[in-house]
């Protein structure tokens, strides 16, 4: 038999390497898996059940929530509410603490996700993904609490996420490199297919929404000119590819190389996405690979988040290229 590495083996043979990873990490990390499987085997086949189109409700971020965002966020908080390896957990789809129910056990991790990510893709039938952060449990009392949650972003023991693109595949590190695995949807199982990602350190590729172009700040304006003037010997023009899914810009980004851009604008102070259970856990994965994600002053990791649902610019993807951006921004680059 070919030598096949499941998620569960691929921690079990690294488990001397990660200072985190315990049976329980495995454990957890493989219900996490589980739930992926569920919610892609939806995403798959979302245009046939009607789990298309809105619930009509609105999330705590005043967004319309789609169908497929509930049905996603259900599903993690049945995977893993009874497991015994959870004490709380966070997700963008519920305003508060997510508690473990009375009846079941606690555990000794924190459990941060957006259940869907780019969900205003999904009629169309663009991947989009979800993203997970994880954290160990700080707080003192058996049951998990907000303080859990809010932690610095450098504290994750976990990370990763979840592409419904062409094939399903699961990235994640826990520390010691990024890996990825792709779902073998003929027996049911992600296997190890990209081991140790590594981002290139400069890419050619650049993410943002130029439709807030007018909004930016002056200095974000230059670098964006800046990287669309011609000059053969720094490769510019960069590509310019938007996709609108933040776990599909930023898989492609991490594999070619590349600057995915979500910047504080005129309208959105502190930017759109939110630092829990979107920045934190990319930013673990960019740095695990050798990139770099920042606010456009400080590293994310080295923010700590208020309140479960605090946004951040994020600037995120091949090292130099984010440093770059923060030299324009400081007005350092012109
Ligand atoms: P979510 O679907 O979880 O709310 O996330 C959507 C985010 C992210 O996926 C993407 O990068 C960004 O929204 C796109 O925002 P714009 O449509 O404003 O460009
Ligand atoms: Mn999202
Ligand atoms: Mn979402």
């Amino acid at each position: 038999m070919p030598h096949v590495v499941t998620i569960e083996r691929h921690i079990l043979e690294m488990q001397k390497e990660y200072p985190s990873a315990t049976g329980d990490f495995s454990a957890l990390m493989y219900d996490i898996a589980f739930a992926a499987k569920i919610i892609g085997s939806s995403v798959r086949k979302a245009g046939l059940v009607d789990i298309l189109g809105l619930t009509g409700s609105e999330n705590v971020q005043g967004e319309k929530v789609q169908k497929l965002d509930d049905f996603a966020n259900d599903t993690i908080f049945r995977a893993l509410d009874h497991t015994g390896r959870l004490c709380c957990m966070a997700s963008e789809e519920i305003e508060g603490l997510i508690e473990i129910p009375k009846e079941f056990n606690c555990g000794k991790y924190v459990l941060a996700f957006d259940p869907l990510d780019g969900s205003s893709n999904i009629d169309a039938n663009v991947s989009i993904g979800t993203i997970f952060s994880i954290f160990q449990k700080v707080s003192k009392k058996e049951r998990g609490t907000i303080e859990d949650c809010l932690q610095q972003g450098k504290k994750q023991v976990a990370a990763g996420y979840i592409i419904y693109g062409s094939s399903t595949m699961l990235v994640y590190t826990a520390g010691n490199g990024v890996h990825g695995f792709t779902l073998d949807p003929s027996i049911g199982e992600f296997l190890l297919s990209h081991s140790y990602i590594i981002t290139p350190k400069r890419g050619k590729i650049y993410s943002c929404n130029e439709g807030n172009y007018a909004k930016w700040d002056t200095n974000l304006q230059k670098y964006i000119d800046y990287i669309k003037t011609p000059d053969k010997a720094s490769g510019r023009p960069y590509k310019s590819r938007y996709i609108g899914s933040l776990v599909a810009d930023f898989h492609r980004n991490l594999l070619y190389g590349g600057i995915f851009i979500y910047p504080a604008d005129k309208s959105n102070p502190n930017g759109k996405l939110r630092l829990l259970y979107e920045a934190n856990p990319l930013a673990f994965i960019v740095e695990q690979a050798g990139g770099a994600a920042s606010d456009g002053e400080i590293d994310i990791m080295e923010k700590t988040a208020e309140e479960l649902h605090e946004r951040s610019p994020l600037i995120i993807g091949s090292y130099e290229d984010v440093r770059e951006v923060e030299d324009f921004l400081s007005g350092k680059r012109t």
